[in-house]
C-alpha cells in the first residue's frame, strides 16, 4: 500500500552525511538518517510538523521532562526488498501504542496523519539510509516529551513529537545468559509498565548493570508481589519453548504489549504451532529444565527481533538450553519473520506498507 501524502514542509541538509555509513558494519543505534520530523503541541494543538536536519535541539534547563520523565518512545522498523522498494512494518500499530502510552502519561493524543504523513515523507526522503544489507534495517524513533520550562509538578502544556532513525545490525551479537531477577521490580499492577514512558528503562538500568557485573548479559523481571512469574526481560518480552509448544506470559498492565511479540505467536498460529499466552512460573521453567522439556527460549523485540537465549540463571543455577542450531520452532518464525519483512514472503496480515 502506497498513500499519497500531503507535503510537509523539509529543509533539506545541504550534503547529506551517507558517505559516513559502512553498509556491511552497521553498529546499532550510532550514525543517524540525514533528517528528523519535528511537531510541536502548543496552545492546545499540535502544530504543523516540519522535516529538518538531523541534529541537536536547543532546550531550557528547566524543561520538564527532563526532571518528571513526562516522555514516551517507539521503535519500528523499515527493511528494503529485492527491488528497492522501501518497506515500513507495523508502523500504525506502533501509532496505536504510542497513545497508549501518552494517555498513561498525560500526554495530549497525536494525530494519526502527523505520525503516518510524516513517518511517510521522512522515510522518502532518507530512503538511501535504510540499508539493502542482510539482518539490517533502518531503525525508527518516534519520542514525544514534555516542553514546559517549568519547575512546578504538573502535566507539561507543551511537547515536542520527533521522529528520526538510524540503520542497524543485530541488537545483540550473540545468544544471551540471562538471570531471574529475585529482588529488583520494573512494574507493578496500577504502575505504568504496559506504557513506553522514558522512565521505565531508566529505573532498569541499575538492576541490569547488577547483573551485567555478575555475568549475564540481561535480566528476567518477575512480578512485584511474590517474584514468581516471569515477566519481560529489560529489552523484549519472552518466549519459550516448553514441549512443543510456544509458551509466553500474557500481556497485563506491567508488561508491554510487544509488536513483534503478537507477530511472532501470529506466525505460530498459521504454522500450526501450538501457542499458551498465561502466567509462567520461574519454578515451571525450571522444572521443564529439569525434565528436559525446555527445547527453546528466546526474547522478542524490535531491536532484538528474536533473541536467543542461551542460559537461564534460575535459583542459583545455571540452566543451559539446547543448542541454537537445533531450534526449529524460533528458527522457523524468525525466518517467516524476516521474510515478510523484506517482501520475500506474503503478508496474509497487512503487516507491511510500501512507501
Ligand atoms: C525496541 O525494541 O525498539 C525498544 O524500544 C527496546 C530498546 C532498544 C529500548
Amino acid at each position: 500500500m502506497s498513500v499519497d501524502t500531503p507535503t510537509i514542509p523539509v529543509r533539506c541538509v545541504p550534503q547529506s552525511r551517507i558517505s559516513e555509513l559502512d553498509f556491511n558494519n552497521i553498529e546499532f543505534g550510532k550514525i543517524f538518517a540525514d533528517h528528523m520530523l519535528v511537531a510541536d503541541y502548543k496552545n492546545g494543538a499540535w502544530q504543523t510538523p516540519e522535516i529538518v536536519p538531523y541534529g541537536n535541539m536547543s532546550l531550557s534547563p528547566a524543561t520538564s521532562a527532563l526532571h518528571y520523565g513526562q516522555a514516551i518512545f517507539e521503535g519500528m522498523k523499515a527493511y528494503k526488498n529485492a527491488e528497492g522498494d522501501i518497506l515500513l512494518f507495523r508502523a500504525l500499530d506502533n501509532f496505536r501504542r504510542l497513545n497508549i502510552s501518552a494517555d498513561r502519561m498525560c500526554i495530549p493524543e497525536l494525530p494519526e496523519e502527523i505520525f503516518m504523513q510524516g513517518l511517510e515523507q521522512l522515510l522518502r526522503l532518507d530512503a538511501a539510509w535504510v540499508p539493502p544489507t542482510p539482518g539490517c534495517a533502518l531503525y525508527i524513533r518516534p519520542f514525544i516529551f514534555a516542553t514546559d520550562d517549568f519547575i512546578g509538578v504538573r502535566p507539561s502544556s507543551n511537547y515536542r513529537f520527533v521522529i528520526f532513525s538510524c540503520p542497524v545490525g543485530a541488537y545483540y551479537g550473540q545468544p544471551l545468559r540471562v538471570a531471574i531477577e529475585p529482588n529488583y521490580v520494573r512494574s507493578a499492577e496500577g504502575g505504568a509498565g504496559y506504557a513506553k514512558a522514558a522512565g521505565n528503562y531508566g529505573a532498569a538500568l541499575y538492576p541490569a548493570r547488577k547483573m551485567q557485573e555478575r555475568g549475564y548479559h540481561q535480566l528476567i523481571w518477575t512480578d512485584a508481589l511474590e517474584h514468581k512469574y516471569i515477566e519481560e526481560s529489560g529489552t523484549m518480552n519472552l518466549m519459550f519453548v516448553i514441549d512443543g509448544k510456544l509458551v509466553t506470559p500474557s500481556v497485563s498492565t506491567t508488561i508491554l504489549a510487544g509488536i513483534t511479540r503478537d507477530s511472532v505467536l501470529q506466525i505460530a498460529r498459521d504454522k500450526g504451532i501450538p501457542v499458551e499466552e498465561r502466567k509462567v512460573s520461574v519454578d515451571e521453567i525450571a522444572q521443564a529444565h529439569k525434565a528436559g522439556k525446555l527445547q527453546e527460549a528466546f526474547g522478542t523485540g524490535t531491536a532484538a527481533t528474536i533473541a536467543q537465549i542461551a542460559t537461564i540463571h534460575v535459583n542459583g543455577e545455571d540452566l543451559d538450553l539446547p543448542a541454537v542450531e537445533d531450534r526449529q520452532i524460533s528458527l522457523s518464525i524468525a525466518e517467516e519473520l524476516e521474510r515478510i519483512k523484506t517482501g520475500q514472503a506474503p503478508d496474509p496480515h497487512n503487516w507491511i506498507q510500501k512507501i
